[in-house]
């Protein structure tokens, strides 16, 4: 027998109707190119991938079509390319406690059955979880067909192979180090932290930005402390700048034009390593709201046994990023455009630091303090001090460089919902250029598909 609905949900039928329409109509319009109110920044509220909300400015809508991307964001898919470029490579079944592989077919995606024989850490699944997620949301909102393939995605800090991966060593551990992590074709993916990081000190890239949205426009960079900002743990080092961090510590001791600190406790920069409890955390009486770092003028960036989760969330500051020569690329990192302090600084001998081969090949382009967008330092932190007193005394470079960051991250929306989906597409596109696989190493594995999976069943039948 049929059931009838009761008529009091006629009007919520009616309003969920009349929504879904204004949600249709909004896309047609855009993608039709009628011109839809720009807003040159990340609106405040706005959330992507929740529905009936329409997007209230181009960087929130995630169905940009190709073309639309690649004007909207230029450039955003240079490190992209040039890993497509290296050529064709294979794609073969990874063993038993390698990365997880997926597919995508027909617009769908299905995970292929993972047999770990080492059972993920919470923190690499929640980024596994939320990887997968975004890799979803980047298909179901494509504007165009996404090809076929099969995707190695690998949620480890370190790169494995050809595979998604969230980091690239930039350059061999230096100088002339023999040994580190090898140079690999890891495709660069969007970290999941544009999903969100479960860290109360973080939570997702648009809370961030919604936070930083609402105190850049009340702090203006002449206002904010004027001292160079840190927090981090000692316990992760760097293979190519051994020490980083202890040294930081000793040139910074006391220093009136640092804000440097150890962390209380333990965690938080490399992210997998944490212990993500909300208990744990609270225990770091100095921690910073990440949103924190950008009340203060420098923000001081440094890599660990691998990248820093943070970089993405500090290139949103109107602040001026002071890095030694980052080591470990992330799919944004290819857009600075680094002002090296040894280039304007008039130093004692032994005349400052000169950047070494790794360096010189990975960062070859020295811009100049009109141009820039961050600084780079000695890795031995000798000109940290001077370089802090010198854009003192420049506060119109300094701004500059600060502002230039923002404008490019938040202004022209290059960490926006939009360029992310852009992304993924095209890095899904790029992928399936250069892979290639052979079906029958193939056809008899299982696969479950991405909407059970996220359910937690990763065993029994697919689809
Ligand atoms: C990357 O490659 C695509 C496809 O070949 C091309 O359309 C796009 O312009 C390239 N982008 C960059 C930044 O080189
Ligand atoms: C999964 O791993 C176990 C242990 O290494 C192995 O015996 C089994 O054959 C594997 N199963 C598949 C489907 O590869
Ligand atoms: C995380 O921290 C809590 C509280 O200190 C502790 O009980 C727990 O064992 C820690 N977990 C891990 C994986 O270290």
């Amino acid at each position: 027998m049929k059931t009838r609905r009761p008529k009091s949900w006629r009007p919520a039928y009616l309003l969920l109707g009349a929504c879904s329409s204004c949600y249709l109509l909004f896309f047609i319009w855009y993608d039709c190119g009628v011109s839809v109110q720009v807003v040159p920044s990340f609106s405040r509220g706005s959330r992507v991938g929740t529905g009936l909300r329409p997007p209230q400015t181009r960087f929130d809508t995630l169905r940009l079509t190709t073309e639309q991307c690649e004007a909207t964001f230029p450039g955003l898919t240079k490190d992209l390319n040039d890993t497509v470029s290296l050529g064709p490579f294979n794609i073969q079944p990874s063993g038993d406690g390698g990365p997880l592989q997926v597919k995508i077919e027909d617009g769908q995606l299905f995970i292929f059955q993972p047999n770990r024989t080492d059972a993920l850490s919470p923190e690499l699944l929640d980024a596994q979880t939320a990887t997968l997620h975004q890799l979803h949301r980047a298909i179901i909102t494509s504007p165009a067909p996404l090809p076929d393939t099969i995707i190695t995605v690998n949620v480890n800090d370190q790169p494995f192979g050809s595979a998604f991966s969230y980091t690239r060593p930039a350059f061999r551990p230096a100088p002339s180090g023999s040994h580190g992590p090898p140079l690999t074709r890891a495709f660069l993916m969007p970290h999941f932290s544009f999903w969100t990081w479960p860290l109360p000190s973080i939570g997702s890239v648009s809370r961030v930005a919604a936070a930083l949205s609402a105190m850049e426009s009340q702090v203006p960079f002449r206002s904010k402390d004027h001292r160079l900002a840190w927090r981090g743990t000692m316990g992760w080092n760097s293979p190519h700048y051994p020490g980083l961090r202890e040294n930081l510590l000793r040139v910074t001791e006391q220093a009136k034009w640092a804000d440097v600190q150890a962390l209380h406790g333990y965690g938080l920069e490399a992210p997998h390593n944490t212990n993500a409890s909300e208990e744990f955390n609270s225990m770091r009486s100095n921690a910073l709201m990440i949103e924190d770092f950008c009340r203060y003028k420098y923000v001081l960036y440094t890599e660990g046994i691998t990248y820093s989760g943070r970089l993405q969330f500090l290139q949103m500051c109107r602040s001026v990023l002071v890095s030694p020569p980052i080591a470990w690329l992330q799919h944004s990192t290819h857009l600075i455009k680094p002002l090296f302090s040894s280039d304007i600084l008039i130093l004692p001998e032994p005349k400052g630091w000169q950047p070494y081969e790794g360096v010189d090949e990975a960062w070859p382009v020295h811009y100049p303090p009109e141009e820039a967008n961050a600084v780079f330092v000695s890795p031995d932190w000798s000109d940290l001090e001077r370089i802090v007193a010198w854009l003192e005394e420049n506060p119109g470079v300094a701004e500059g460089i600060a502002e230039r960051q923002r404008e490019l991250f938040v202004g022209k929306g290059y960490l926006s919902p939009a360029a992310e989906v852009c992304y993924w597409r095209a890095l899904i596109r790029g992928w399936s250029e250069a892979g290639e696989y052979e079906s029958h190493d193939w056809g008899d594995r299982e696969t479950v598909s991405w909407e059970l999976f996220s359910l937690g069943h990763d065993s029994g039948k697919s689809r």
